[in-house]
């Protein structure tokens, strides 16, 4: 069930042709992340799996690292695999390590690494100790570039300005801090366990107090978010300081628990469509008046001259940049495969040390290798028209969307309108079923598509 919410004129100014259409197609839905991959049967899976331990790094590799844990289960969320408490963190770090060390005696040297992302669950729940030395190990043994952005995903929640601190100082450069919103009563009922005024003063004191990286995620069409909410949202986040800012929308999976709440009416009912495209294009709309940057359909970065925001990891990923997976629930792709690390936490902390935890194994098809390049080219919402030369299929498609106002096509240069780059992620996914794809398989758990890890998303194309 959807409500129509009445649009507000403070918002509706802000918007122009083509930002917002909500009718441009029935559902906004992703592209699974196995798309284009060819299972492997498990007796392979040993051989395969040294292979892929021992595949040289290859230049402008990234690497991910799941911490699969969080404090209580935030209901909207599908990322939500195992609750925290505090003694799980040192052994868990520990098998971490080993399989960091485990691979790098088996690599050559060499190759680089040019972006790390610490992504959950809820890294900042580990301890200030674990954190640094974990930072510590990557340091050692991966060949990570001079330039190479590290990043430390999480909440504020058990994440004092000391111990972000401690984390820069020991490597990390880059905090991504899920807010959501900054509505204090919206927090309560979605189970976030601080207020939006805490989590401002503390966004605003640790932009205060370093040069690195503070990037912040909102959500959009969340239960009760109205427009008065959502522009409140907004004010707060340009009043930050911030380096970089997310913007997703809520999509709501079957099984979240979000969905027990709807049905019992204990929730507002979900925004609708047309709402949603609104939200996001005045986003936009206010994001790129204040002098910041579009960088994907769902990243921005300030205009601050001492905060360069590159967002590396989240733009390579999604043009299917290799990237070394570790952790309980980790997804990556490295010498032609792509593969999970277990997910079931007391099996990857039982696997023996000189052991590969793995869950899932995949080759990566030579359409799916090209495919991710035209991914990427749509999030990123700008492009040349040159990528799509080889598939005339697929240009035909583009200058369809273009009627419809979805894109502009201008000499060799296309660009998502803003309407438009609300429906990538089902452009995308359009895009791909126009090419036959090789024998598709299943998500291991698709609970989201996240490009990083099993229990999502992003990951990869999660978001708008
Ligand atoms: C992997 S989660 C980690 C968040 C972090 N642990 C926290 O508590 O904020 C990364 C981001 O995914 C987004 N996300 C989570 N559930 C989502 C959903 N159902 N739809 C869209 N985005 C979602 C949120 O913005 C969240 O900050
Ligand atoms: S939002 Fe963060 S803390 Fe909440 S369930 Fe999702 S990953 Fe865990």
């Amino acid at each position: 069930m959807s409500s129509l919410t009445p649009a507000s004129p403070e918002l509706n100014c802000w918007l122009q042709t083509n930002d917002v259409l909500p009718t441009a197609f029935a559902e906004r839905k992703a592209l699974m992340p196995m798309w284009g991959a060819q299972m492997v049967p498990p007796t392979a899976w040993p051989a395969i799996t040294q292979r892929i331990v021992s595949a040289p790094i290859k230049p402008s590799t990234l690497a991910y690292f799941h911490i699969p844990f969080c404090a209580n289960r935030c209901v909207f969320c599908g990322f939500y695999r195992n609750a925290w408490q505090a003694e799980h963190g040192t052994p868990y770090v520990d098998r971490l390590i080993a399989e960091l060390e485990f691979e790098a005696s088996q690599r050559p040297a060499g190759g680089s690494i040019n972006a790390v992302y610490f992504g959950g669950g809820t890294p900042t729940a580990l301890s200030e100790a674990d954190l640094c030395r974990l930072l510590a190990a990557v340091r050692r043994t991966l060949p990570l570039s001079d330039d190479c952005e590290i990043t430390i995903e999480g909440r504020i929640s058990h994440f004092s300005l000391a111990k972000a601190q401690a984390c820069l100082a020991a490597g990390a450069n880059r905090i991504s801090i899920g807010v959501q919103s900054f509505d204090s009563q919206l927090r309560r009922r979605l189970g976030r366990q601080h207020s939006g005024e805490d989590a401002a003063t503390y966004l605003r004191q640790l932009c205060e107090q370093t040069d690195a990286v503070i990037v912040a995620d909102l959500m959009f069409g969340l239960p009760g978010q109205d427009d008065a909410k959502w522009t409140h949202d907004l004010d707060v986040a340009l009043s930050l300081g911030l380096s970089g800012l997310d913007l997703y929308a809520f999509n709501c999976f079957p099984n979240l628990p979000i969905n027990r709440m709807l049905e019992k009416g204990a929730l507002p009912p979900l925004l609708d469509l047309a709402t949603q495209c609104r939200h996001y294009a005045y986003a936009v709309r206010r994001l790129l008046a204040a002098g910041w940057t579009q960088l994907s359909n769902s990243h921005f970065a300030s205009p601050s001259p001492n905060r360069y925001e590159r967002n590396r990891y989240n733009q390579a990923i999604k043009s299917g940049q290799d990237c070394l997976a570790f952790g309980s629930g980790a997804g990556g792709c490295h010498a032609g495969y792509s593969y999970q690390v277990q997910g079931n936490l007391d099996d990857y902390l039982a696997t023996p040390l000189e052991q590969k935890p793995i869950a899932f194994l995949a080759a990566t098809s030579p359409q799916k290798q090209a495919f991710a390049l035209i991914q990427g080219a749509l999030e990123a919402g700008q492009f040349a028209s040159a990528l799509f030369a080889p598939y005339p299929v697929l240009l035909t498609q583009l200058h369809q969307w273009q009627q419809q106002g979805l894109l502009t096509i201008e000499q060799d240069q296309i660009t998502l309108t803003i309407g438009g780059r609300f429906w990538a992620p089902t452009m995308i996914r359009e895009l791909a079923q126009l090419i036959t794809p090789p024998e598709e398989t299943p998500c291991p758990t698709p609970t989201m598509s996240h490009p990083h890890s099993v229990a999502s998303k992003k990951p990869h194309s999660l978001n708008a």
